[in-house]
């Protein structure tokens, strides 16, 4: 090393040696807690910085924000319910121009416009603020559907992982709370599941007041498992002091150890959960949801587990087991309790925008109820991406044989208003024109049979992107591998919901969907079915009324 690069080597040390005497320094605002939420203005032409939030005697919260300097492009909160009357110290690794910019109120900035953004989804769940991935924890208690998921509530992009909380009694209109997991020492908290411990093995509750009980994951040093429980019907979760309850990165060799799915295994009598573990689902099993027993591992998934019995064509006497995981491809099989056997390839039921779906624990009628991530960008919203529908599971004996349907549960009718209804069998300039009468709805449901006869490709357009291509010589439909129910009579019926930002659609009463991001530059060029004579029977079309219209929102409790 020759003089010159060791005086450029000096520099750089002294340069970092300030840079640590500055991080030593943050800024810093002390204030007592006296109103509901703590106002927080961000841009994204600054960079993330550490804040911590200390409550007098309570502990840390530490994020990353984006507190803006100049002009904010959004406004982001805290909820301070948990600390009012205390003083909180405030302390932020950017400058104290921006810090000094963060107050209390007990309004958020922008609440009046809230639900009502220009690009806001109409009847799909979005959080107030930031970003959503996973839906996490889902579970029915008390004739209330609880909501999870994986919420960054200081930012559009993904970080800073907490659990958002949303209620609801008919799993359509949703009431957000306040976020229910926090980041703590053992790192952010990414996704999991819950179930109602109704015997109280845990014994983290009584026999009165059986506890929620939510697996978890800690993203920190290494990804562990950790649980939590409530006892007040989902609104406090209670981290278990004996966190992590399994630690088994070493084990696996590797940093992909997450998204705990939890189930009562009825003939066992004991509780599984099932683990992403390097490339795939491991079987852990507990009669306390403390204590864990590894049982055994199914490679080939990738993140978030779900695993149920679902009867096959409503029978209750013939079950199969499902498997799956984030991606939408899942196995049948059978499930002794500690491992799982398929009984076929893997297939797909679902396709495009959706990720990560997860199905509830404890439906009142048993119906096996999921919700998926919406990978929806919502473009120059203070919040970003949604929960796609709530699709009830089915197993079909198709001529396929046995396949996993998935379709809007019936609650989602109760939003559906008929605005047209075809008489007779339409060709493609009388659909489209019907279609084209409504084009310009904030939301829409519609219902058709597409019946090729001499097409071998047909489908419907709207503002120049496909919701539906049906490519018949390579058996597919939006590039993916489909075939039709009937080859001779050529048809395919579709459910397609269109929201402001992204579109869903389901072919043949759910034996296969398909989801995509709407483009929201202003074409307007309409709705086009095209395809040589193609007919188009059984035209329905609803318009979708807002989930957001008839405030203040389903009360829970
Ligand atoms: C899936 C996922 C999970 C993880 C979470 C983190 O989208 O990567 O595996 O727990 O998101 O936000």
């Amino acid at each position: 090393m020759h003089h010159t690069a060791l005086t450029s080597l000096t520099a750089a040390l002294l340069l970092a040696a300030t840079g640590a005497l500055q991080a030593q320094t943050p800024a810093e605002k002390t204030l007592t807690v006296r109103q509901r939420y703590l106002n927080i203005p961000v841009s994204h032409a600054v960079g993330r910085a550490p804040l911590s939030m200390q409550p007098e005697g309570g502990s840390v919260l530490n994020v990353e924000v984006r507190i803006a300097e100049g002009e904010p492009e959004y406004w982001v909160f805290k909820d301070l319910s948990a600390w009012q009357g205390r003083r909180l110290t405030l302390r932020y690794g950017g400058t104290q121009e921006a810090l000094d910019k963060v107050f209390q109120a007990d309004t958020i900035v922008g609440q009046a416009a809230l639900y009502r953004e220009r690009l806001r989804p109409q009847f799909h769940f979005t959080t107030r603020r930031g970003w959503t991935n996973d839906p996490n924890g889902l579970v029915c208690h008390n004739g209330v559907y609880h909501l999870y998921y994986q919420h960054n509530p200081y930012d559009r992009d993904w970080g800073n992982m907490h659990w958002g909380h949303a209620v609801s009694r008919d799993l359509v209109h949703w009431e957000e709370l306040d976020d229910a997991l926090f980041p703590d020492a053992l790192g952010a908290m990414f996704s999991g599941s819950a179930v109602v411990d109704k015997d109280n093995t845990s014994g983290w509750g009584t026999a009165q007041n059986p506890p929620i009980v939510y697996a978890y994951t800690a993203h920190g040093a290494r990804q562990t498992q950790c649980m939590a429980y409530s006892l007040d019907g989902g609104r406090t979760l209670v981290k278990y002091a004996g966190n992590p309850v399994i630690d088994s990165g070493i084990r696996w060799n590797s940093g992909d150890t997450r998204d705990p799915r939890l189930l009562w295994y009825a003939p066992g009598k004991h509780w599984v959960m099932v683990l992403f573990e390097r490339g795939g689902h491991s079987i852990y099993t507990s009669q306390d949801l403390r204590n864990w027993a590894w049982q055994s591992h199914l490679p080939g998934f990738w993140e978030c587990p779900d695993l149920f019995e679902l009867p096959v064509d409503g029978d209750p006497s013939r079950t199969k087991w499902v498997m799956y995981g984030a991606s939408g491809s899942y196995l049948t099989g059978n499930f002794d309790g500690k491992t799982f056997t398929p009984d076929g390839p893997k297939r797909h039921y679902t396709a495009g925008k959706i990720y990560a779906s997860q199905t509830f624990s404890d439906t009142p009628d048993g119906r096996r109820i999921q919700i998926g991530w919406g990978q929806i960008e919502q473009p120059g919203m203070p919040f970003n991406c949604q929960m796609q529908l709530p699709t009830e599971l089915t197993l079909r004996t198709t001529k396929d044989g046995i396949r996993l349907c998935s379709r809007p549960v019936t609650e989602v009718e109760g939003l559906l208003h008929r605005q047209f209804t075809a008489e007779r069998p339409l060709d493609e300039a009388e659909a489209s024109a019907a279609l084209n009468a409504y084009a310009a709805a904030d939301g829409l449901h519609i219902h058709a049979r597409l019946h090729l006869r001499y097409a071998t490709s047909a489908g419907l357009i709207l503002n120049n992107e496909h919701l539906v291509l049906y490519d018949a010589s390579h058996d597919t439909v939006n590039g993916w591998f489909y075939g039709l129910q009937d080859p001779a009579s050529m048809a395919l019926e579709m459910d397609v919901y269109i929201d402001r930002t992204g579109v869903e659609v389901f072919l043949d009463g759910g034996l296969f969907s398909w989801s995509a991001q709407r483009r929201t530059d202003g074409d307007r060029s309409g709705f086009r079915f095209w395809g040589t004579e193609i007919s188009i029977s059984d035209l329905r079309i609803d318009t979708v009324d807002s989930i957001w219209n008839d405030r203040p929102l389903t009360e829970a409790r």
